[in-house]
């Protein structure tokens, strides 16, 4: 299974750049910029990652992120990512990344998009995966603070796919932002958004008809109403769900009682990934390991998560049929 997992054409749709930023490269960029940081070994920040729930892990997450100076810090966090990435036979990403984390630091927007955008184009180049990026607000910031990054985000608008909502959720509900997903839907952005992660069902409920979203990150608490799932099978939105996160964050508190197979056999779209691989003991293959082990997967669940992974990226169609050819070849030679 291990093998047939590594092997796997696989595509991540729920990632957070800031959330893949490894000890070793944070200690190495925080000493070129000259910044201190709490931790002086590996072990002491390994320590530090054991988290009660989710504004738990953003405190320190937010920290991690602040040694992010230069453009070229912006590009070594991603390419490194990406190599990761082509490792794990991830063939194509979707990259979130949160402007706000830095510009409220003042770094520049210019600097934060060359750098990630220049280090995605090396890595179709240099090592054949593609990647969009996904531009996310942070919600227990104003709507008028998101309106501000959309503004900023305009001339750099061939650059990013889709706009997301991430952060604290509790307090937040996706109607606060309502206004200004509006105008980047009309700016050419695709609506997407965290939620039911801690949040209650209400909210997805929000995200879906409120902002109109065309995925759902997590998602876990729409099954607390079975009319909301309905709903989300009959619009065709998929879930990015994302394991190792939620063990992590005490979302599930075992994987063994992950709703994953449950989902999928009341017929929703789900996903696998990683969201901040460097926080929570895990990168993309490492879920897909942990939750088949945990709940004793098939080949057959495995290959359709993959195929949903490529069905519901946000890529042209023929891209996405190469990736459904080479995925189909791959599972019937290996199922
Ligand atoms: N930002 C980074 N990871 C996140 C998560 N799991 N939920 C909300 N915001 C986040
Ligand atoms: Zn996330």
């Amino acid at each position: 299974m291990k093998q047939f997992i590594e092997n796997l054409p696989k595509a991540e749709l729920h990632l957070h750049i800031e959330g893949s930023f490894e000890p070793a490269l944070m200690f190495e960029i925080a000493k070129r910029n000259k910044i201190e940081i709490p931790y002086k070994t590996v072990q002491e920040i390994e320590k530090a990652y054991q988290f009660d729930c989710l504004q738990d892990f953003l405190d320190i997450y937010y920290q991690g992120a602040s040694v992010l100076i230069n453009e070229q810090d912006f590009y070594d966090l991603t390419y490194s990512y990406l190599k990761k990435c082509a490792i794990q036979n991830v063939r194509h990403t979707e990259i979130m990344f949160d402007p706000q984390t830095h510009t409220d630091r003042g770094i520049s927007f210019v600097t934060i998009i060359n750098g990630i955008s220049r280090a995605c184009n090396d890595a179709e180049v240099n090592l054949g995966i593609t990647s969009l990026l996904i531009m996310s607000y942070l919600r227990h910031l104003s709507e008028e603070d998101a309106f501000k990054t959309l503004e900023q985000s305009i001339p750099f608008k061939d650059k990013i796919t889709a706009i997301g909502l991430d952060s604290s959720e509790k307090g937040n509900p996706p109607s606060k932002f309502k206004n200004v997903f509006e105008a980047s839907v009309k700016e050419g952005y695709i609506p997407l958004a965290h939620a039911g992660e801690e949040g209650d069902a209400d909210y997805i409920w929000e995200a879906i008809d409120i902002l109109k979203i065309k995925r759902i990150d997590h998602g876990n608490n729409c099954l607390q109403d079975q009319t909301l799932v309905k709903e989300i099978i009959k619009r065709d939105i998929a879930l990015t769900v994302c394991p190792l996160s939620n063990t992590a964050l005490q979302v599930v508190d075992d994987l063994k009682d992950h709703p994953l197979k449950n989902m999928m056999e009341l017929g929703l779209k789900v996903t696998i990934n990683s969201d901040d691989p460097a926080y929570f003991g895990g990168q993309v293959n490492q879920n897909y390991i942990e939750i088949q082990k945990a709940l004793n997967l098939s080949k057959n669940d495995l290959y359709l998560l993959a195929k949903n992974s490529f069905q519901y990226a946000l890529i042209d169609e023929k891209t996405k049929q190469k990736y459904l050819n080479e995925l189909e070849d791959y599972y019937n030679l290996n199922k």
